[in-house]
């Protein structure tokens, strides 16, 4: 770092709102920033560490018709989910807001209005593909139609996939709008532009000539080929009624572009924050910003919001945007339409107490520089051989032997060990550990995580290493002062994995803190090992437990199985319906009197799990109006059972109780099935009361 800053703010990437976390999310953004910022915590550095929903957008809006729900249910539904399942991973946020907060209205709101009133934007009017029947302008992701260059008929609005031409949406041919199938008209429209064209000389100044050393190749790459193919003036307003209204008289049904508004969450974040003294960690130069993000977020963090900053005038620059590249799964892209990811959410509930675990593998393949690919086989193997086989088996051992030969008190250094070769050895041991902390250190103040989690581990090979090398378990007969200097030594190790490994592995770092009273004796020297990069000497007495508790356990070949097959039929159930898009038949004929048979009704979901043994099916317990009931229903592959409670739902009352997997079913939950073979609940766009009867 060439400048002494007095404090850090950290941002992650906000994630949209409209779909549960992944392992991609994870390994991009939020994974590499929670472990940098730890570490700062560690060396007692000022660090706020912000993140929140983004609930704008395009996407938001779509997304919310296609489940029939209002947007901001739609994003409360996600955020609530988001929110948890960070909290749930141990993603140490110190604020996990969202976009639809008051304060963000006002604040991007403030920082338009500065840059408008300076005079910076461009106003015109143009003309954009429109969707009557949907009654929206469309992005230009939102139109397909035939490229002009190769012919492909699902080429994007902005880019042609096939043959990666950059298209306009109106070079395409035949366009249609991917909304409503329909051909969209084109529709006058006036819109303000950011015009980060005049930006073009100051951005090579400040980016390519301030940054070329500092920042990582990837982003500094493409950073480099934007500026160099010549910047455009950007529109930074939709017409949309979901979004920050444009702040000026003359704006009716305009609001700023979700990715005007989104970064400026990152501000209202620490407003909320911090009160007050927020300015402090967004305008004062001694402040170093940077931004944790997804290679498909570079331009928007390193040139876009840049100069958004530099426009309204008050405020610091990003110092560095440490952007990670994709990660895929099992050899393929992550596709969430697909279905083809590792939930996180589900990843927590299959995998209980291993928050860790997933940490660890996920920062080893770290797609820090390229693309990486997670695989279950590897998932499992470097649990195995790596955690259980030397972290794991490391610390375990040198508490099994203290407690074995020192009941259980970490033994004094002996004042004198004569013994030569343990002395030497003891030496070139404590060169190596404090090269490896050095190391560790500096990987993690140039975010290469996956390096310093590597000297991380370092550490308890160089462990494991000097009790092979010193055999304690055969020298306690005849010596014990020897045996008493290894295990002194040993346990040094230990304490100093005990917070080394907490940025990493922060749960793992609380149970060996634990075991080894570290928090309450050693906590001082632990701060200072930061300080002077040197190992802490231990205080006397230290207590180790009766019986040493295995930091990790094998993951077995049954449970990396399960969730191969999953993964196959997840992809399956997605296959399935395109070989059977037909629309089934209709039904014979009935009578009112038949329909009036029906008792449908509104109810809402009170408490929903899975069942076991069952990958299809949900308990749910309903609130009818009349009564509350368990009702079973066959969406386990559509919904998590967190999503559901609270939600309202449509059912047949008065169908039959059946018995399924040993519980009574007391009705039918009512869905409907996409062509693409998802189901998706029956529900009414306004709330009703439960018991409220449809006829
Ligand atoms: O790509 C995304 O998921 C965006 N929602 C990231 C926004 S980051 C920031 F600008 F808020
Ligand atoms: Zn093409």
């Amino acid at each position: 770092m060439p400048k002494n800053f007095k404090r850090t703010t950290v941002t992650a990437a906000l994630p949209y709102a409209n779909g549960p976390l992944h392992i991609g999310h994870i390994a991009g953004a939020y994974l590499p920033s929670d472990i940098y910022v730890r570490y700062l915590r560690l060396k007692g550095e000022d660090v706020i560490y912000v993140c929140g929903s983004d609930e704008h957008g395009v996407a938001i809006q779509i997304g919310a018709r296609k489940e029939g729900v209002p947007p901001k249910q739609f994003v409360d539904k996600y955020h609530e989910l988001m929110k948890n399942t960070f909290e749930a991973f141990g993603i140490s946020f110190d604020i996990y807001s969202r976009t639809t907060h008051p304060v963000h209205y006002q604040t991007a709101q403030e920082f338009f209005t500065t840059i408008h009133q300076s005079g910076i934007f461009r106003e015109e009017v143009s003309e954009q593909y429109y969707d009557e029947q949907e009654g929206l302008f469309l992005a230009d992701r939102y139109i397909v139609g035939t490229c002009p260059v190769c012919g492909y008929d699902r080429a994007y609005g902005d880019q042609c996939e096939k043959c990666g031409t950059s298209l306009s949406p109106k070079q395409l041919i035949n366009p249609r709008s991917t909304v409503s199938g329909n051909p969209p008209v084109l529709k006058p429209t006036r819109h303000w532009y950011f015009p980060l064209d005049e930006y073009e000389d100051w951005l090579r100044e400040w980016l390519l000539k301030g940054h070329a050393h500092d920042w990582k190749t990837n982003v500094y790459g493409q950073c480099k080929s934007w500026i160099e193919q010549g910047l455009q003036a950007r529109s930074i307003t939709r017409d949309m009624d979901w979004g920050v209204p444009v702040p000026l008289p003359d704006a009716k049904g305009k609001v700023l572009y979700v990715w005007f508004d989104a970064p400026i969450g990152y501000i209202s974040a620490t407003k909320e924050l911090k009160g007050s003294e927020w300015e402090k960690y967004w305008k004062d130069p001694d402040t170093r910003l940077i931004h944790f993000i997804g290679k498909d977020n570079i331009v928007f963090h390193c040139i876009i919001f840049p100069c958004m900053l530099k426009a309204e005038g008050s405020y610091i620059l990003p110092d560095n945007v440490p952007a990670n590249e994709f990660l895929n799964l099992e050899g393929d892209k992550i596709s969430t339409s697909r279905n083809h990811a590792v939930w996180l959410h589900e990843y927590l509930r299959d995998f209980p107490g291993r928050r860790d675990e997933l940490r660890y593998v996920l920062t080893s393949i770290a797609p820090e520089t390229k693309d990486s690919d997670f695989t279950w086989k590897d998932y499992q193997q470097r649990v195995n051989s790596e955690l259980v086989g030397i972290l794991g088996n490391f610390v375990n051992r040198v508490l099994v032997l203290i407690a074995k030969y020192f009941n259980h008190v970490v033994p004094a250094l002996p004042a004198i060990v004569a013994e030569q070769r343990i002395m030497q050895l003891w030496q070139n041991t404590e060169e190596e550990l404090n090269r490896t902390l050095a190391e560790m250190v500096k990987a993690l103040e140039e975010f290469r995580f996956r390096e310093a989690q590597f000297q991380m581990m370092n550490l308890a090979r160089a462990g494991n290493k000097w009790l092979a090398d010193t055999e304690p378990w055969k020298r306690y007969a005849d010596d014990k002062a020897v045996t008493a200097f290894i295990l002194h030594q040993a346990m040094r190790i230990v304490a100093t994995l005990g917070f080394a490994c907490e940025p990493f592995l922060p749960d793992t770092a609380k149970r060996i803190q634990r075991q080894i009273n570290f928090l309450s004796n050693a906590n001082n020297e632990a701060v200072s090992f930061w300080k002077n990069s040197r190992l802490l000497a231990l205080q006397q007495n230290i207590m180790v437990p009766e019986k040493a508790d295995l930091l990790f356990t094998p993951v077995p070949d049954e449970q990396i199985e399960t969730q191969l097959e999953r993964l196959k039929k997840k992809e399956k159930t997605m296959d399935e319906p395109n070989q059977q898009t037909k629309l089934k038949p209709l039904k014979p004929q009935i009578s009112i009197d038949d329909f009036a048979k029906l008792d449908i009704r509104i109810g809402k979901v009170i408490s929903a799990e899975r069942v076991e043994k069952s990958d299809k099916l949900l308990k749910l317990v309903v609130d009818t109006g009349i009564d509350k009931r368990t009702i079973l229903s066959g969406i386990a592959r559509h919904y998590s059972p967190e999503e559901l409670v609270g939600r309202q739902v449509t059912l047949l009352a008065n169908l039959a109780p059946r018995k399924m997997m040993g519980i009574e079913s007391q009705g039918m939950i009512l869905t409907a099935e996409n062509p693409d073979g998802t189901l998706r609940l029956i529900q009414s766009a306004d709330e009703i009361s439960p018991g409220a009867t449809i006829s």
